[in-house]
């Protein structure tokens, strides 16, 4: 069974960042997949820079929508973004040390942050989007 799943609830109605999420809990998924099945460090790493780089070109593509809508909240997500960014980065660096593992808390964490992310910002995000004909 899928670690994370998507569900029609978290559709936020713009197409694009509807996608996008999808696709992310499929990398999120695939990254739980490797550290169930045990494998090495390096797979690991390499699955979490594939899930890193989606997430980075997400977040880009909402705040490129931000911006081009002067959505008033630009500040505010962006920052929510920047910090699991860094949270992420930070991570990445603690695995490549061998000081820290993949573990089920940092997959819950994932997996609780993206669904209320989308469920909350995302989400006014979108209402924006629609309310300017953005989208
Ligand atoms: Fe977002
Ligand atoms: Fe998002």
């Amino acid at each position: 069974m899928a670690f994370i799943k998507w569900n029609p609830k978290l559709a936020v109605g713009v197409d694009i960042i509807d996608t996008q999420h999808q696709a992310l809990f499929d990398r999120v998924n695939t990254l739980f997949d490797a550290m169930q099945a045990g494998h090495g460090r390096d797979e690991i790493g390499k699955t979490l820079t594939f899930l890193a780089n989606y997430t980075v070109e997400h977040f880009k593509t909402e705040e490129g929508l931000m911006q081009k809508s002067a959505y008033p909240g630009y500040k505010d997500h962006k920052a929510i973004h920047d910090d699991l960014t860094q949270k992420v980065v930070d991570l990445q660096g603690k695995l490549d040390k061998g000081s820290q593992m993949l573990s089920l808390p940092v997959m819950h964490f994932l997996r609780d942050w993206l669904t209320h992310h989308i469920s909350e910002e995302d989400k006014k995000l979108a209402a924006h989007l629609n309310q300017v004909g953005l989208r």
